[in-house]
């Protein structure tokens, strides 16, 4: 199979391409995501195959528009309607039950619950209009793998794997991590994997309690709500160490020189200030900025292109830069502790 590259102009050959069965990868403002037509189990079973995915692991339905939502939810309360449209088109997954035989039964993984996101992409809901139904839409990264943020990282885990990939105009998607996945009931609503969408956003536009179900949480109460948290993600070929936020640029030198000694190749993923600073330094192999210090909307947009860059550089190890515990850093915290081995 040869993988097309689409653009805006010919987005109708990645519709048919779709209504035939096919899987087409699409840009969206957090990462691209593998889009199979969500009411064709055949095809959302490719989509699982291709990314070597575990079967419980449910998918997001991605719409056009919220009023899509009624294609695939039994009910959408007073309270999802407020959410969308407040957050829609935008970074947040919202879940609600499931309408019976609406979506493939592979879509939710047996779960009585369906995850829904309207992205904000202008050729994505295009495409999904196109396409005549809402898409899976799980990210177009090979499982464990960091997501992908540039075209080149779709075509790099699935070239003639995939029947093609709609090229964003960007180089790199917007926000860079994933969506904001909730589920909101009439009393509380619950985070379940962090995003760009914070905390504080949700409660300002709802009355009720918004509470963290940090993967953390979900894993040691043995209560997991979304089952992906509890599979390590977004690791590339080499270990990644974590450097805590407080060190200061000489506590980072010291961390070098010790793990120079044992032997280490070292890769930095910093921002430009410890680069600036660090990068010429005898045995530093290669480097990948995160742009501006103190921005969490850079570093979020640049990590996984970060990760995928440096894991292709003869590096032995991965420093990536730890953020201070802030809201706006609560994202990228969440995935670079996923993708570490340990936080020094
Ligand atoms: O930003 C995003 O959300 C990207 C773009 C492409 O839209 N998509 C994405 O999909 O991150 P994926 O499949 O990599 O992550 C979906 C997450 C998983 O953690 C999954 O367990 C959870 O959403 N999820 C899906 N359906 C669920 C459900 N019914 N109940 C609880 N969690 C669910
Ligand atoms: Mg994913």
């Amino acid at each position: 199979m040869q993988t097309q590259i689409y653009t805006y102009d010919t987005l109708y050959q990645a519709a048919k391409t779709l209504q035939e069965g096919g899987l087409v990868a699409f840009p969206t403002e957090t990462v691209y995501g593998l889009g199979a037509m969500a009411n064709n189990s055949e095809a959302v079973g490719k989509v699982f195959k291709a990314k070597g995915r575990p079967q419980d692991n449910p998918l997001i339905v991605h719409l056009a528009k919220p009023e899509d939502a009624k294609l695939v939810a039994s009910s959408v309360s007073a309270m999802a309607e407020r959410l969308m449209e407040a957050f829609w088109p935008g970074p947040l997954t919202i879940i609600l039950p499931v309408k019976p035989g609406a979506v493939s039964d592979k879509v939710t993984g047996g779960l009585d619950s369906v995850a829904l996101r309207m992205p904000r992409q202008l050729e994505t809901l295009l495409l999904i209009e196109m396409a005549g139904f809402p898409l899976v839409g799980p990210s177009a990264n090979l499982s464990g793998k960091p997501s992908p943020t540039k075209v080149e990282h779709v075509l790099h885990d699935f070239t003639n794997l995939i029947d093609g990939v709609v090229a964003a105009r960007e180089e790199l998607t917007e926000i860079g991590v994933e969506s904001t996945v909730i589920r909101p009931s009439e009393r509380q609503i619950e985070i379940l994997r962090p995003g760009a969408i914070t905390q504080s956003m949700l409660e300002a536009v709802v009355d009720v309690p918004v509470i963290e179900r940090t993967a953390q949480e979900q894993v040691t109460s043995g209560q997991i709500i979304s089952p992906g948290v509890k599979y390590r993600h977004y690791a590339p070929k080499q270990p990644v160490y974590q450097v805590a936020a407080q060190h200061t640029l000489d506590d980072w030198c010291e961390i070098i020189a010790e793990l120079q000694a044992k032997g280490e190749v070292i890769g930095l993923l910093a921002d430009d200030i410890i680069i600036e600073q660090l990068a010429s330094q005898a045995g530093i192999k290669a480097c990948y900025s995160l742009g501006a210090a103190n921005s969490p909307s850079q570093a979020s947009q640049r990590l996984y292109a970060g990760l995928r860059a440096l894991e292709e550089q003869p590096i032995t190890l991965i420093l990536a830069q730890g953020m201070p515990f802030e809201e706006a850093y609560q994202a990228y915290e969440n995935r670079l502790a996923k993708a570490s081995y340990r936080v020094i």
